[in-house]
């Protein structure tokens, strides 16, 4: 088969891409290894920047984030009995973020995926890349026994972290940039109403806490944990005791137990692979960043990565401007690293790190009383958070 663009990863980077695409009339298939459904029982975060909701308009795909989506003006650092609340609204002009589940998102590109005709493969297995430096690549898959080939113009990586595409780089013709921490999150999704109507982000002496939330009636929280614990060392009800104990007597006063719809521990990682663009290949979202998700910023880094390749694709196939595509790595990365810095600073402010010493836990103390006391430090973080312009 032949088209223009061939996506690989039905996640929400390939939807919103192949989306995108579809708007410019630009051709495009997306290859997916899973089925729908068990790319929707994927448990993921759910903070929104104003980029993310603006390509969701564009797309004229708003209508449920508007009816369910929870538009947050402030966000919280708690500190011991201490809560510094950053208010977004007011340090940046009226800017906002929405609290809508990634999930939930995903359904909405499928849903109209089907309504719309974009062509998605699902359960196509053993994806492979094949002449990426040329200007003829192709993609090979197997579905239902039978083997596949499409051939295109370009290949987008939407495949995340662990996918083929990445990998389809020769060793050499990138820079991998890593950086692992000694903990993981250890997410609690439950039933029942939120602690606090904004996020809550902690950093006490027993270590991190996060209260987050999908909707008024289902919250979701995690506490930071050594990489050698497991889901079993932890039930419910200890969960729920250490997150009263962490997130300060106000909001353990207003949280509400109830029992684990889903439990589970995700490591956390900074990694960034550059550039982002080898050939006729280009990668969007975790095929070639990972964020720690201290700052909310992976889905929405997936987002302004597919703004910047389907305008360099609109460049290329709407106005032969070949040059749109070899700008498209240094676009991306320019907001890539920025979002890896403030999701890297972020962790560092509200973890304790195991090898930290008194030193470095007076620098935590310093920097939130700075953070307290100053409406610049304030506006440097509300600007991030709700995400730096595309
Ligand atoms: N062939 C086809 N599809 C594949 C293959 C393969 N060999 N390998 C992986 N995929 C699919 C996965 O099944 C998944 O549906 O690629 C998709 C990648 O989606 P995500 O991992 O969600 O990555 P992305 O779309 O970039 O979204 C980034 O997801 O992980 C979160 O925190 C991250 O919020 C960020 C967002
Ligand atoms: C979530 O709601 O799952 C969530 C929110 C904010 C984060 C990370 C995760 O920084």
């Amino acid at each position: 088969m032949r088209t223009q663009v061939c996506i690989i990863g039905a996640g929400p980077a390939g939807l919103l891409l192949g989306h995108m695409l579809r708007a410019e009339r630009i051709e495009c298939v997306v290859i997916e290894r899973r089925t729908p459904e068990y790319v929707l029982g994927r448990i993921r975060a759910g903070v929104l920047e104003q980029v993310t909701v603006g390509l969701m308009e564009r797309l004229g795909l708003d209508a449920r984030l508007k009816a369910e989506g929870l538009p947050h003006a402030g966000f919280n650092l708690a500190d011991g009995e201490r809560l510094i609340r950053i208010d977004m609204a007011d340090l940046t002009g009226g800017k906002q973020v929405v609290v809508y589940g990634q999930t939930e998102l995903t359904r909405d590109l499928m849903a109209a995926g089907e309504e719309r005709g974009l062509d998605v493969v699902y359960a196509a297995q053993g994806t492979a890349l094949h002449e990426v430096e040329g200007d003829a690549p192709y993609v090979t898959f197997t579905k239902d026994g039978a083997q596949h080939r499409i051939d295109c113009r370009f290949i987008i990586g939407c495949d995340g972290f662990h996918g083929p595409s990445r990998r389809a780089i020769p060793p050499g013709a990138g820079t991998e940039y890593q950086r692992d921490y000694p903990f993981g999150w250890l997410g609690i999704m439950a039933d029942v109403p939120p602690c606090n109507h904004e996020l809550i982000y902690a950093n006490h002496e027993r270590g991190f806490a996060l209260a987050s939330m999908r909707s008024e009636t289902r919250s979701r929280y995690y506490i930071d944990v050594p990489l050698t614990e497991r889901v079993e060392d932890w039930p419910d009800e200890c969960l729920w005791d250490e997150l009263a104990i962490r997130l300060g007597p106000d909001a353990a006063a207003h949280i509400t137990r109830g029992p684990a719809l889903e439990k589970s521990i995700a490591p956390l990682r900074s990694y960034v692979f550059a550039p982002m663009r080898h050939g006729s290949l280009l990668l969007c979202g975790d095929a070639a960043h990972i964020v720690p998700p201290t700052g909310a910023k992976g889905l929405n880094l997936a987002a302004s990565d597919v703004h910047y390749a389907a305008e360099a694709l609109a460049g290329y196939f709407k106005r032969h401007d070949a040059g749109a595509i070899g700008a498209y790595s240094d676009k991306a990365l320019a907001r890539v690293w920025k979002s890896e810095r403030f999701s890297w600073s972020l962790t560092r402010l509200m973890h304790r790190f195991p090898e930290d010493g008194p030193f470095e836990r007076a620098m935590q103390v310093a920097e939130l009383d700075y953070i307290a006391t100053s409406r610049a430090a304030q506006t440097s973080i509300a600007e991030n958070y709700v995400g730096l312009p595309v």
